[in-house]
């Protein structure tokens, strides 16, 4: 038997009709498989009596896509125009195929010769799934102003696979309001927010593989927000810091910002020197009270945002208050009038019975520490200097109001009185001696 190559091409494709419902099937095995593995179209219920096969590639019986014919009784194997070298037919009619190729993917088809020159087909299918490399992921701006610039990223891939991206390494979930083109490959938002920095990847997979791509990483310059000065050594009320004299205070300028902001400082619109986060009042003067402004600037955005707070020295003797011990005294003992939060800065003092005028001065405080007696003095007082006064071995005489006078180093003057007793329901604001307990 020996027939013409190829058999009856004209013929079968003038006569062919579409054939009754065919027992014969093919298969490609594996069903899914990768670039560079070996595939058989596996060819399932064949008739008996054939005498020849034919194997063409694509989805039409034309001679321009045969591959392969074979005549089963001598194992004569004839390439076709379509013949790339990697076929080869097996005497049960299936085709193998090396090392696969993603062009090798599309329509087969078999065609058989029986004894009698009848024909018949069937069809097969192949889809062969690339091994993927990775994708270059390209940003056309990867240093970007919030709410000014667009995140713009191209994944850019030769595959036909499909594309999935990754933030910081979790899957990013896919939707439009992410801006995601539809067919994955372009990301875009506008207004880029803070959150939206960090490390971007887009991956593309098939059932064979799959393959990440290099990380880009997007920084967002954002702020300042909301700038606020903040301080912990001193006493504050709204918007106004108070500082006792000499003390020392630390102004903090706090905000949030992207790259970190340049600051400067001023002091009732005077520029001052600090170019840092922070600026120290040291040994507070009178000369430093005043408003303090903090302007922070973003050099990425362009942004920027102040605070100012007022800084006083705070009237240390509004704190003064003056305290018998023990609190109800006694004739014949002592008593001292303790004086508790005297001013820090005190240069001088001076006690009087009676009211602050110089026949009624006990004694005073000299500016070296010791103090000395006044036109009052009964020899049984004695000051310290701490501002208290100790009255010894107390007699109905000692009875009465006693002022204490404070003039600090900045010249500020203040006067108190004892309250005594201490409990202001009580109409008296006299020091009373009682009696000794024994009496
Ligand atoms: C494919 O078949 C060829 C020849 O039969 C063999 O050398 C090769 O190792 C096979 N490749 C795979 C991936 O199995
Ligand atoms: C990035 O691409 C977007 C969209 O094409 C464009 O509007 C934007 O100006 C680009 N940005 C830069 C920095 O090129
Ligand atoms: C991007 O960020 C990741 C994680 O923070 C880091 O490992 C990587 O080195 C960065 N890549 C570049 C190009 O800066
Ligand atoms: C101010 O404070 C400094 C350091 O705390 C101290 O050495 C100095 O004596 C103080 N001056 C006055 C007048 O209190
Ligand atoms: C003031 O100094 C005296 C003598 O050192 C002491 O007894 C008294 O407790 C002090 N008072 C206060 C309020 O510190
Ligand atoms: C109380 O003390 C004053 C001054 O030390 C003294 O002159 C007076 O006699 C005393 N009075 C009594 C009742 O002890």
């Amino acid at each position: 038997l020996a027939l013409p190559f190829p058999f009856l091409p004209a013929l079968l494709l003038s006569a062919w009709i579409p054939p009754a419902p065919a027992l014969l099937n093919i298969l490609a095995i594996p069903e899914e498989p990768a670039q560079g593995e070996n595939v058989t179209l596996l060819v399932r219920g064949l008739p008996g009596e054939l005498v020849a096969y034919n194997w063409y590639r694509g989805t039409s019986l034309s001679q321009a896509h045969l591959i392969l014919s074979y005549i089963i009784s001598i194992a004569d194997e004839t390439p076709g125009p379509a013949y790339t070298g990697r076929e080869a037919v097996r005497p049960d009619g299936s085709l193998d195929i090396r090392d696969v190729v993603p062009e090798d993917s599309g329509s087969y088809i078999l065609q058989t010769l029986n004894q009698r020159f009848e024909t018949d087909v069937a069809y097969g299918h192949l889809l062969v799934y690339e091994i993927l490399s990775p994708p270059l992921l390209l940003a056309n701006g990867t240093k970007l102003v919030e709410r000014r610039d667009a995140i713009h990223l191209l994944c850019s891939t030769p595959s036909m696979a499909d594309i999935r991206w990754f933030f910081n390494g979790e899957p990013l979930p896919i939707g439009s309001r992410l801006g995601l083109t539809p067919d994955n490959r372009v990301l875009v938002r506008h207004n880029v927010r803070r959150e939206e920095a960090g490390s971007y990847q887009c991956e593309v997979w098939n059932p064979v593989s799959v393959s990440r791509s290099d990380p880009v990483n997007l920084t967002v310059y954002y702020g300042p927000d909301r700038v606020t000065i903040v301080q912990e050594s001193a006493f504050r009320t709204g918007c106004t810091v108070e500082a006792e004299f000499n003390a020392s205070l630390i102004l903090w300028c706090v905000t949030r910002s992207c790259p970190d902001p340049e600051y400067t400082w001023s002091l009732n619109g005077r520029p001052h020197d600090s170019t840092t986060s922070s600026l120290s009042i040291n040994r507070m003067t009178k000369d430093k009270e005043g408003t303090y402004t903090c302007i922070a600037k973003n050099p990425m955005t362009e942004l920027s945002g102040s605070a100012s707070v007022l800084v006083k020295m705070s009237v240390a003797t509004s704190a003064t208050t003056i305290v018998p011990i023990p609190s109800k005294p006694t004739e014949g003992k002592d008593v001292i009038l303790s004086v508790q939060g005297y001013p820090k800065d005190l240069l001088v003092y001076a006690w009087y019975r009676g009211t602050a005028s110089e026949p009624n001065r006990l004694l005073s405080q000299l500016p070296s520490g010791n103090w000395i007696a006044g036109p009052a003095h009964t020899g049984r007082e004695i000051g310290f200097a701490n501002c208290s006064l100790l009255i010894q071995k107390l007699n109905l005489t000692d009875t009465g109001r006693y002022t204490l006078k404070t003039v600090t180093l900045q010249g500020k003057t203040e006067t108190l009185d004892v309250q005594l007793p201490p409990h202001p329901m009580e109409s008296s604001l006299r020091l009373r001696i009682m009696p000794p307990f024994s009496k």
